[in-house]
């Protein structure tokens, strides 16, 4: 985002190629870019995986889901971008392999003219992160980062490696991974991916925040009340049941780890010197790192989990969560979360971040509420309808869908008399710029062809939003649930989240 270059002529090297990720995201993203023009003028695609497939087996298998995820399916397009896509089997966790691919990868970049630039794309089951990240240093495939001696910067070829979530399910897991990936690349080759920073609203953000002088006076504990963040999904787990009941699963990590800290961050940070990726990211880490790490003592009153029983969903019967396949009878895994964490900086001081995110809820949005304080004095008190106070003056920051900002205020009612009303001042980002926003995936793989890291995290933001998670997780680990399930699929989750808000006298943001 922040560097305006071209994406350099690569070949993408895709580990877990046959999996879902890279039929259902990865293929179509890239075949969005295809069709837009935005794609290199030189550019192949090498999926790798176990399963023996030949090139035309594997481009067989994308069709189906590029024509359903790709934003406008054209045939014939869909023909000549495929003259890119190629397909390798090897077993990545074996070095031995490695020969096989190296070659393949030699002859492809030959033929499409990609010189010796690379991406690699870990889609991995993160347990074979390791051995093959290990097995790419190993087998010389990164001649540029660590082994770096060219003088010429701005000419020289590159190496870099997407890595997809989750990124540990620890905070020593995470940072053993870091080093992992430290041995073979440098950090600037490291793009480790977080796709909500790849939506467009959450760019936006930093456009609305440092772009308008209207709001920033206001952005900060004398004005704001608090400030909630919530990603909320109708689904459950999507035959992934297997995968979110195990030591990586549970609405904590997947979520609030993986993506709202973020999110916080974005909303917390102070302005960035410049729009340097660097820049931007230190400012993030600094609130990552100020957020008070919760006590022993505290975590029963700022955190709180969920799993869902049987409900409905749109009129359709939702089963419990321990009833999905591949589920424990007994699962103590959360498919809700919700945390109230305090950033202690001199800006923030006192200021709620009320974090929260469930599976199987009432309806699926992502949004950023900032809420304010309430005026000092209510001149209106016997004017307001419906209610007995005045309501505070709210920004809302919609991620999905209707992406776009608004603002609640106070407005006088036409007629006689002095009534009173809430109102709402409307950015829609779709009827402004008559523009769908484009897949986040989408943004991401071109960033790092670009060679711009602003929207990937980097190696201190990883471990330190572990490490503000991770006292709740122990906490959780020794002291099981014993009210799962607590909240009915297709609700707001449980009734303690609420419990939580009322504390301090505020309520959840529900659309
Ligand atoms: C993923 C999580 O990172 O994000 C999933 O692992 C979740 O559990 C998904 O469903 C939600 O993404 P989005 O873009 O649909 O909000």
């Amino acid at each position: 985002m922040a560097t305006q270059n071209g994406p350099g002529n690569c070949l993408i090297l895709i580990f877990g190629a046959s999996g879902d990720l890279t039929r259902r995201k990865l293929i179509p993203a890239l075949y969005d870019l295809f069709v837009e023009g935005l794609l290199p003028g030189h550019f192949a695609v090498l999926g790798v995986s176990r399963s023996p497939l030949d090139d035309d087996a594997f481009r067989e298998r994308l069709e189906p889901m590029a024509r359903e995820n790709a934003g406008q399916f054209d045939p014939g397009r869909w023909a000549e971008y495929c003259r890119h896509i190629h397909y390798h089997s090897a077993d990545s966790t074996t070095l031995e392999h490695f020969d096989g691919l190296e070659q393949r990868m030699r002859e492809l970049s030959e033929t499409h003219g990609t010189g010796e630039n690379v991406l690699f794309y870990l889609s991995l089951a993160p347990h074979l992160y390791d051995a093959t990240i290990n097995n790419i240093g190993a087998a010389g495939m990164v001649t540029e980062g660590k082994a770096w001696c060219s003088l010429n910067r701005e000419t020289r070829p590159w190496q870099r490696i997407i890595v997809e979530k989750p990124f540990g399910h620890d905070a020593a897991s995470a940072a053993h991974l870091n080093r992992v990936l430290g041995r073979v690349f440098e950090e600037e080759s490291i793009y480790r991916i977080d796709h909500y920073l790849g939506k467009e609203t959450v760019q936006n953000l930093l456009v609305f925040r440092f772009a308008n002088a209207i709001f920033e006076p206001v952005w900060n504990r004398n004005y704001i009340d608090h400030v909630q963040v919530t990603a909320s999904e109708t689904v459950g787990v999507e035959g992934r049941g297997g995968y979110y009941d195990s030591p990586s699963g549970g609405a904590m990590r997947d979520m609030i780890q993986g993506h709202l800290l973020q999110l916080m961050g974005l909303v917390a940070m102070e302005p960035p010197v410049s729009m340097a990726a660097d820049d931007i990211r230190q400012e993030k880490n600094k609130i990552l790192t100020a957020t008070r790490r919760p006590t022993v003592n505290e975590i029963p009153q700022i955190a709180v989990r969920g799993q869902y029983g049987p409900g409905q969903i749109g009129g359709k019967a939702v089963p419990a969560f321990r009833e999905e396949e591949g589920v424990a009878d007994d699962s103590q895994t959360e498919t809700y979360a919700a945390c109230q964490l305090y950033v202690d900086t001199w800006r923030w001081e006192g200021v709620p971040f009320c974090l929260r995110s469930g599976k199987a809820m009432a309806r699926k949005t992502t949004e950023m509420v900032i809420t304010f304080k309430r005026t000092p004095h209510c001149l209106f008190r016997d004017h307001i309808r419906n209610t007995a106070a005045n309501k505070p003056n709210q920004i809302v920051i919609n991620l999905q869908p209707n992406e776009g900002i608004r603002l609640r205020f106070e407005g006088k009612v036409p007629g006689a008399g002095m009534s009173i009303k809430s109102v709402v001042m409307d950015f829609d980002y779709e009827k402004q710029f008559g523009a769908e926003a484009r897949e986040a995936y989408g943004t991401l793989l071109l960033d790092a062809m670009r060679g711009d890291q602003t929207l990937f995290k980097n190696r201190e933001e990883t471990e330190s939003a572990w490490q503000i998670v991770q006292p709740i997780l122990d906490y959780w680990q020794a002291y099981p649930a014993e009210n799962f399930p607590n909240y009915a699929a297709g609700t707001w989750g449980p009734s303690e989240a609420d419990i939580l808000m009322a504390r301090h006298g505020r309520h959840w943001h529900n659309p």
